[in-house]
Order: C-alpha cells, then structure tokens, then sequence
C-alpha cells in the first residue's frame, strides 16, 4: 500500500531508483550483428560510409565487421577491407568479433582495435553458430586471450542465448551466469549478455542479472537485446536499474544472427538514445546524426528502418 502510494504520489521525475547510470555507454553493432544477415550484396562503400556517420554522431564504439568463414557468414567476408577503407577517427574504438585464432591474426592484420570472442549459454546454439561444444570454444576463446595480452588487446566477450535458445528453449540463469564468470576470468573486459532470438521479458530479464552479477562485477557487464517480441527497451529499462551502463545496440534496428532462426533485429540505437536522453542519462551522441545514418543505410538495403524513433523525428 505504502508502495502504491509512493507510485500515485511520485513526480514524473522522480525515477524510482538510486542505482540509474548517469551516463551509458553505446557499443555500436550495425556494421556486424546488422548487416551480418543481410541477404543481399552490401556494397564495401555502403558499411564504409556506416560507420563514419556513426563516429560523425559521436558514438565511440563501433563494431565493424568479422573475422569468420566467409562459408559461415558471406556477408562480413569484406571485414578487412572495411578496415582497410575506414578513416578512424581520435578516440574511438573500432573493433570485430574472432571466433578463434585464424580470425584474430586476420584481424590484427586489418588494424583492429579489440576484438570479440562469442560464446553461448546453449549447446545446441553453440554447434550451429561457431561449430563446437562451449567447452571446446572456451579452449579456443583461450588461445585467442593468450594472443591478445601479447599484442595488447583488449577482448569483450558475447554469451548468447542469455534468454532462451531457439534450439532448446529456456536457458537456465545458472548456466549464463557460469558462461559469463568463465569468459571474465579468462580475461574479457567486459561481457555482454546477448538476448539473441529477443524472447526476454522483463522480469525473466532481472533473474537472469541476478545471476550474472553475483558471478561479474557490474561494471564489466553489458547488455545486447533483440527486439524480436518488442521487449528490449522494457528489458534494457530493467538492466539500467540493475546499474548496468554499457548498451549493445544496432542503428535502424538493423540485425539478426543467421543461426538464429526467428532473430530479428537488434533494439535501434536511435529509440535506446531517445529513451536514455528522455530519463536525463547521457551518451554523448547525437540522435538526429544517428538517425540520418540509419535512414541512408536503409535506403542502401531497399528496407524500411525499423526505429520508431527515427521515423518519428526524421521528415517525410
Ligand atoms: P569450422 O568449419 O568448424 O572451422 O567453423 P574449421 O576450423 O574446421 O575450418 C574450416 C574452414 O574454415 C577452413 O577453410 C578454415 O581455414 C576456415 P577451408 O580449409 O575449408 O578452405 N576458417 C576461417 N576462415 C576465415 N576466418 C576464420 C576461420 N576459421 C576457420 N576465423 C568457425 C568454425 C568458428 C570458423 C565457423 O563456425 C564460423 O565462422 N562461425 C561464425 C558464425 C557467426 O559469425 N555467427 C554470427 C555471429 S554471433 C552473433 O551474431 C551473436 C551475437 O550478436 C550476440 C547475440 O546476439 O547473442 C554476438
Ligand atoms: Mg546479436
């Protein structure tokens, strides 16, 4: 009752929570989980221009492309010459995802700044995706980790499938927690928590932080929502008021994980920025630029942009 009327009671300002971030970080996935599902060629100038509207808007972390069996994924097989063709720009971090050590000596090759190793909290997604048990991509996860403290790099680490599979299901928050503590002590800097088939719910979303960040400290987590069911932004509300202040999200809503069957895009960053800058959080990046981008690349693809954002603000 007390409760309640602290609800009816409370200024619209007056969020209930002391553990908000003040400022998130945005990790930029267009340029890889976007367009790693596109079905049709991608021109090499189109990614290019992509990821400079994206640093022109401010953001700082851009993933651009993959270092993976061009049989696996055609659509990143261009990753070094993305990188090759890029102006990078002061301060911000460019990096790609290596599934083992072939993909990272190619994308140290190509100038890459940090690298992603992506594992998964189900079996079955593991085998489809990457082609191997967690165990075994743990052990090659390993000796990418070994090469990049020679080289000086830094490492993220993906669990997938942090919400449920679309090959087994529910996926215990155990398991994910577990994953995750293995990826941090490995050495990841950071691990973030892929909804990949964008099944979570908000309470679902809350047990399974719980979990996690018993397991990894709050400030090495991050969080990565499709929107397939239309929950990420009430799922990214819950990760905030868990304190989590690093956000994965892809301009235009542009993605999906071609061993996903039924994953769509991921949450756009343009309705994550809108939502952020509503709630008074800061990102240091422009919505407008990031909607502009969006709209061009969409307009590259022949698809509509599926922000609700950016079709709000952006003039017919
Ligand atoms: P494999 O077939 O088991 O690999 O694939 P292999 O070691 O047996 O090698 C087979 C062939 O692949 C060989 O070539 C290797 O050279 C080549 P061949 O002799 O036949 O000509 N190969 C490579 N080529 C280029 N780059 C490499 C590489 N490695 C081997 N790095 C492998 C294993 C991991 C390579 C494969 O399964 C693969 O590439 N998988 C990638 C799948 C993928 O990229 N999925 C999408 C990203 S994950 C995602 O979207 C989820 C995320 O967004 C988070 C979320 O939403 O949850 C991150
Ligand atoms: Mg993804």
């Amino acid at each position: 009752m007390v409760a309640l009327r602290y609800w009816i009671l409370m200024p619209m300002n007056d969020f209930p929570s002391t553990d908000l971030p003040a400022h998130v970080s945005l990790f930029e996935v267009g340029p890889r989980d976007g367009l790693q599902n596109e079905s049709s060629v991608i021109a090499l100038e189109d990614k290019v221009r992509l990821i400079h509207d994206l640093a022109d808007a401010g953001v700082t972390r851009i993933e651009g492309g993959s270092f993976v069996s061009p049989k696996w994924v055609p659509q990143m097989a261009d990753s070094a010459d993305v990188f090759a063709s890029i102006s990078r720009q002061p301060g911000v971090t460019y990096s790609a995802l290596t599934p083992n050590v072939k993909g990272f000596e190619s994308a140290m090759a190509a100038g890459v700044d940090e690298v992603a190793i992506f594992g998964a909290a189900s079996e079955a997604f593991s085998q489809r995706n990457i082609n191997c048990t967690i165990e075994e991509s743990l052990k090659r996860f390993d000796d990418v980790m070994k090469l990049a403290v020679k080289h000086n790099i830094r490492v993220r680490g993906y669990v997938s499938c942090v919400l449920g599979c679309p090959y087994e299901g529910d996926i215990s928050s155990t398991k994910v927690a577990q994953v995750s503590k293995q990826l941090y002590e490995m050495g990841c800097y950071e691990i973030s928590l892929g909804d990949t088939i964008g099944v979570g719910t908000p309470r679902k979303t809350a047990n399974m932080l719980n979990a996690v960040l018993a397991q990894v400290p709050r400030d090495a987590v991050a969080v990565h929502f499709h929107d397939t069911y239309g929950q990420a932004l009430a799922n990214l509300l819950v990760a905030l008021e868990h304190g989590i202040s690093t956000i994965d999200a892809a301009t235009a809503g542009l993605g999906g994980c071609p061993y996903a069957k039924g994953a769509s895009g991921n949450v756009a960053t343009e309705d994550v920025l809108y939502m952020l800058h509503g709630m008074g959080i800061t990102t240091g990046i422009e919505l407008d630029k990031v909607a502009a981008a969006g709209m061009r690349i969409s307009a590259a693809l022949g698809k509509p942009n599926q922000s609700k954002v950016a079709n709000a603000i952006t003039p017919a």
